[in-house]
């Protein structure tokens, strides 16, 4: 028989979800992931997804995985430092680093995966971490897994960082102080202060690590955040994900050669879970070869994400303080940004809601990632259903 107390747990649990409108039914994509998708057989508008450059199902990448699953096979085989390192993903590891301007990169099975592989593999028990009060659950997870004393700042509240910084520093109780943020914070679209974090980091010798997982493809002509303030010799970690512009699956750490060494023998999850699949590396190294290549689809999203907000601007809509093409649609109450994207669905948009504990109560919303794939027609008539909505609901 099994545990009468898990049975327990699970009932309770997820009623008191259901109770309060917290548990999320998830929708199944019927067909490929692109800028519009097919639920219950309807097509709607998909501005709900992280692929940002429309590479998730471009010809090149997909070309570039069936030729490594042709040469390589279905699987890595083993974890990479048994015999699963395979040239694709050396061959990925060295384009990150080039694409990133470091003097190396390691890969990981996934963003999430990477944070708690890398912040764990250098911070301890005898450390602190100042962490950005907004940052993402993967980097707080792997912030909690290394022990660290974990110190939050206010977001990009550069004089509570220095404050705490300091505090931290001339305390004399941490070995190593790190500083840790997203490099653009995917719930408003804004980008982090990055050259003050920096200077902050300089002065206090703090070990600076940026979570680029919504900046690479996106700021710095596509090479991130980091690029696109120029300080790519001043950040420690430049992290990122493979799973959102590049299109595919995977994370990693460019940085400093002896960093990525030190990584490469002490980050658990290199260490003890296999590589990421021929197909997936190969594609995602076709990827940003691309973005080496050129700024094309860069520019593409820019323009429909500056296209996308204008337009919900003029129909009176608040979209907050976005830097980047995430737009978000600021509805306030909790309820009626939950009604606003199931109205949104059923006339043929798929925006979500996104709301407390996501973002901080009072202040739910409806987020738009618009992206490189999607067409002027697609984004009129996504406007026009914002328009016809935003008035039904008397939003606008
Ligand atoms: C800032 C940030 N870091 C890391 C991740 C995790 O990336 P992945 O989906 O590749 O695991 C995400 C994904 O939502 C993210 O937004």
């Amino acid at each position: 028989m099994t545990s009468r107390k898990l049975d327990h747990f699970l009932e309770s649990n997820i009623n008191d979800l259901k109770e309060n409108g917290l548990y999320n039914e998830i929708d199944t994509v019927e067909g490929a992931n692109g800028p519009e998708i097919t639920i219950k057989g309807e097509t709607l508008i998909n501005l709900s997804s992280n692929n940002y450059l429309g590479l998730a199902t471009h010809h090149e990448l997909k070309d570039a995985a069936k030729q490594a699953v042709d040469s390589h096979g279905a699987g890595a085989g083993a974890v990479r430092t048994i015999n699963g390192t395979l040239d694709l993903h050396i061959e990925l590891e060295k384009r990150i680093a080039a694409f990133k301007g470091t003097e190396a990169a390691i890969a990981y099975q996934s963003g999430f995966n990477c944070n708690m592989a890398a912040i764990s593999a250098v911070m301890d028990k005898n450390d602190a971490i100042l962490s950005d009060s907004l940052n993402h659950a993967s980097i707080i997870d792997g912030c909690r897994l290394s022990k660290a004393k974990i110190i939050r700042f206010e977001h990009s509240d550069m004089a509570d960082l220095r404050a705490k910084a300091k505090e931290a520093t001339e305390s004399g109780t941490y070995n190593k102080v790190m500083v840790i943020t997203d490099g653009v914070f995917s719930m408003d679209g804004d980008i982090a202060k990055l050259p003050e974090i920096v200077e902050i980091a300089e002065e206090f010798d703090l070990i600076t690590y940026v979570d680029d997982a919504h900046g690479s493809g996106v700021t710095g002509d596509g090479a991130g955040t980091v690029k696109h303030f120029g300080l790519q010799d001043k950040v420690d970690f430049q992290m990122g994900t493979l799973s959102k512009a590049i299109g595919v699956i995977g994370g990693y750490v460019a940085g400093k050669q002896s960093l990525i060494d030190w990584l490469k023998v002490r980050s658990r999850p290199f260490l003890f879970s296999t590589a990421v699949s021929p197909a997936d590396a190969a594609a995602s190294t076709r990827a940003i070869e691309m973005l080496m290549e050129s700024t094309e689809l860069n520019e593409k999203l820019w323009e429909n994400g500056n296209y996308l907000k204008e337009g919900l601007k003029k129909l009176g809509f608040d979209i907050g303080d976005s830097e980047t093409p995430i737009t978000p649609c600021i509805i306030g109450d909790e309820k009626q940004a939950q009604t606003f994207s199931k109205r949104l669905y059923e006339e043929g948009v798929y925006a979500k809601a996104i709301v407390f504990p996501t973002v901080p109560r009072r202040t739910g919303r409806v987020r738009n990632m618009p992206t490189a794939a999607h067409t002027k027609e697609m984004l009129d008539r996504a406007i026009g259903i914002y328009e016809k909505i935003g008035k039904e609901l008397k939003l606008i």
